[in-house]
């Protein structure tokens, strides 16, 4: 329950955070130079690729995409709702000489073999169907192998709403909306309705859409902020956790 809201709670965010820019909010990665795929899956994981099809669901800009063709994956479909980014991946994919096994598309006509999702599953607004559409996109002995964060209660798990730690959870989402409406113009009126998305998923109830889907978690690894990794156990860890990594398995 947030505490702060109304035009006090506007006032007050406004004078904190400004425009955004004001508290450093900014797109920068932390990835720039390395491997997204490698950092959040794991060294082997572009091995595991290989001869596979693989599609990635929320495929962004089309990076780690063409990343996977690029090692050897047989083939990688892109997946996302936002057109010009799928374009991106196309361009890119030429670019680097993969066109030939890169796809960028809404709905991929063929199966795959793994299913990948990067910081994506905080942003889907409807994560349940897209577990259904998941399930349906993938061959019987694959797998979904995913990484998203961060989940709700982290410090900056509103994403550009966390103008400080937990501050999407000290303003109410009216004020954080009004507040982001004075520099961003798509019309959300809701978390839920900001381009990209953000569905304020928490561990818990990641854990209990899986249960009610297709698919069982064979994995499920909460890794833990550094700096709180001493704190990080079962009962604090929607509060201790950086990035949530999965496999899941269709059931
Ligand atoms: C934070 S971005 C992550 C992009 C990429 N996976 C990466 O790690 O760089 C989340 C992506 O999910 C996409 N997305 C959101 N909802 C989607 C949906 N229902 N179906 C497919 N993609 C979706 C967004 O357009 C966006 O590209």
């Amino acid at each position: 329950m947030a505490l702060l809201g109304g035009s006090l709670g506007y006032n007050i965010l406004k004078a904190y955070a400004g425009n955004g820019t004001k508290v450093g909010l900014s797109e920068a990665t932390s990835y720039a130079g390395k491997s997204k795929l490698e950092i959040l899956l794991g060294k082997d994981f572009l091995t595991d690729v290989k001869g596979s099809v693989v599609i990635d669901f929320g495929c962004g800009n089309g990076e780690q995409a063409v990343e996977m063709a690029k090692h050897g994956a047989a083939k990688v479909i892109g997946v996302d709702i936002v057109d010009r980014y799928l374009e991106m991946g196309r361009q890119t994919a030429k670019n680097q000489g993969v066109s030939d096994i890169c796809e960028f598309v809404r709905n991929p006509s063929e199966k795959a073999d793994y299913i990948i999702a990067l910081d994506s599953f905080e942003h889907f607004e409807n994560p349940e169907s897209i577990l259904e559409t998941m399930h349906s996109m993938l061959k019987p002995c694959g797998a979904v192998i995913a990484s998203f964060g961060p989940t709700w209660f982290h410090p900056y798990g509103g994403h550009l709403f966390s103008v400080f730690p937990w501050a999407h959870l000290v303003f109410t989402e009216s004020v954080l909306i009004r507040w982001r409406s004075g520099f961003k113009s798509d019309g959300a009126t809701k978390f839920n309705e900001v381009e990209g998305g953000l569905n304020q998923m928490t561990i818990r109830r990641f854990k209990k859409i899986v249960e009610r889907s297709g698919f069982f978690i064979e994995e499920l690894e909460p890794v833990p902020i550094k700096k709180l990794k001493w704190l990080a156990n079962p009962l604090t860890q929607e509060f201790t956790t950086s990035i949530v990594r999965c496999k899941l398995l269709p059931r």
